[in-house]
């Protein structure tokens, strides 16, 4: 019998579950997608039911394309921030807020508040007060449905929550906790001071342990949910970002990655924990011990993409490849669409801008243009949104000297190419494309010990591409293109608040 590594990812637009073998090869994989609800401009939840459902599904569709392995240990990673209210009996309280919910202004504003203000807040946590971080959707619980609130037991991240129906623990790790603005990130505990100041009782949260280590082991009813073994050891795994940084080995600093997903991101793993001096991009933890990273975040990377093929190119709907159709046609369009600008700030912003109220926008059409032009300028403004991010990393004396891609945006030669010319950097891919997931399997197999740590693991198992390096006159091409978005950001802003 193949012994093999399991790797699961609760990510925003799907569970995805892979089946790892000790040499780092893909023997199976399947994802289970996911909706998402809005029920209000700018919110946006899930209901961690639909993730359990959908983490069943891709477990049970990923084991039956291998009938014949043993799966030695799991790895889950998920997305970050997302806050999942239990009750004493286990069950959920109401559906999830997500990372890319802003209905907590008013919250962000009383925790900067009762922290002593944002430096102090800084100081304890290392990061500032915003929406998407899990200790404002307490608040907002706690001042807009306190008859949910008295009967909330317990707080846990989405990857945890999943864990919780497999083995029974109720468990996080460094990586996620980082997220939640309850964790004091350069210490590495959960910070009892900001606890204290917002009351909020420390036994809401679970205990802390290793991304590596073992956390729990698959119960009789986690066993009898998704077909794997009773007893099947679940090591912390990680947060989504933190895990497909891992899965594309950039795990130590001077290396740097750029994400799309649902969001984009860019990320810097450092050697302690940096703090943006504005605020702008976050500081958390990484999966492996003693390691930090800085991260800007786009809120709409993918999800502007998903948006725009959905909602303004429904006739494509038919279509067996949509976004290659899409692509095809932007890439016949010239650098800077033509002069449309796209901000993808469907959901808000956090990086740089750090304002929930922004929403997306279409600048300088005209009757000349079409789908095309609207396309390119979407695939556009999502790089230039992480090119902002990028910019941060260079005043934090983090500046890559090549970048590593991952996720959807890695996946099609053009887009690749716009990133490069747009960064003006060179950039490569890995041989595995899984994301979080492959890190979440890594992880599993260094918690089984079938390498000593992540970066034994991710040595022995990935290869880099060879880079791909822009043409330095395409890079000065989008200059203007790029000056013209950043001057626009002021048309994403509510004229009335
Ligand atoms: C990071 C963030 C998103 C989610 C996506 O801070 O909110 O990247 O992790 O799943």
């Amino acid at each position: 019998m193949t012994d093999v590594f399991l790797g699961v990812d609760v990510g925003t637009s799907g569970v995805k579950a892979i089946l790892v073998g000790d040499a780092g090869d893909v023997a199976a994989e399947a994802t289970t997608p996911l909706g998402m609800s809005t029920p209000r401009p700018g919110w946006a939840e899930q209901d961690p039911e639909d993730w359990w459902r959908a983490s069943v599904a891709s477990i049970r569709d990923v084991l039956a394309k291998r009938p014949g392995v043993r799966v030695r240990s799991v790895g889950i990673s998920g997305q970050m921030h997302s806050s999942v209210f239990l009750d004493r009996a286990g069950a959920v309280v109401r559906p999830a807020l997500l990372w890319c919910d802003g209905r907590t202004t008013a919250q962000c504003a009383e925790i900067t508040r009762r922290a002593g203000g944002e430096e102090r807040l800084r100081d304890l946590v290392s990061n500032p007060a915003l929406e998407g971080f899990t200790l404002p959707k307490v608040l907002w619980l706690r001042e807009e449905e306190p008859e949910a609130y008295a009967r909330v037991a317990t707080v846990l991240l989405a990857k945890d929550f999943v864990r919780y129906r497999l083995t029974g623990a109720i468990a996080t790790e460094p990586s996620d906790a980082s997220g939640t603005l309850m964790f004091d990130v350069a210490r590495g505990r959960w910070s009892d001071e900001l606890l204290a100041a917002v009351d909020v009782p420390r036994a809401l949260l679970p205990d802390v342990g290793d991304s590596a280590e073992v956390l729990g082991r698959l119960t009789a009813e986690g066993a009898a949910a998704t077909g794997l073994p009773r007893d099947t050891p679940v090591v912390g795994g990680g947060a989504d970002n933190a895990c497909g940084a891992a899965g594309v080995g950039a795990v130590a600093p001077g290396e740097a990655v750029a994400s799309w997903g649902t969001s984009g991101t860019v990320l810097a793993p450092t050697a302690r924990p940096v703090v943006d001096p504005w605020l702008r991009a976050h500081t958390f933890r990484h999966v492996l011990p003693r390691t930090w990273y800085v991260m800007g975040v786009v809120l709409s990377a993918g999800g502007a993409f998903a948006w725009f093929r959905d909602q303004l190119a429904r006739e494509l709907a038919g279509d067996p490849a949509p976004d290659a159709r899409l692509d095809q046609e932007a890439a016949a369009i010239p650098r800077g669409a033509g002069g449309v600008t796209f901000l993808p700030y469907l959901q808000g912003e956090r990086t740089p801008h750090r304002d929930a109220s922004m929403r997306g926008a279409f600048l300088g059409m005209s009757l000349a243009h079409g789908r095309a032009h609207l396309t390119r300028a979407v695939l556009e403004g999502v790089c230039f949104a992480l090119r902002d991010s990028l910019s941060i990393l260079g005043e934090l004396g983090l500046a890559p000297r090549t970048l590593l891609l991952t996720g959807g945006g890695a996946k099609s030669a053009f887009v690749r190419r716009m990133q490069a010319e747009v960064y003006g950097l060179p950039v490569c891919t890995v041989n595995r494309e899984e994301g979080p997931a492959y890190g979440a399997a890594l992880l599993a197999a260094v918690g089984a010990g079938a390498f000593p740590d992540l970066a034994a693991a991710a040595r022995a198992t990935l290869a880099r591409s060879e880079l791909e390096s822009p043409d330095p006159a395409a890079h000065r091409e989008y200059d203007a293109p790029y000056a013209r978005f950043r001057a626009s950001s002021g048309a994403a802003r509510p004229m009335v608040r």
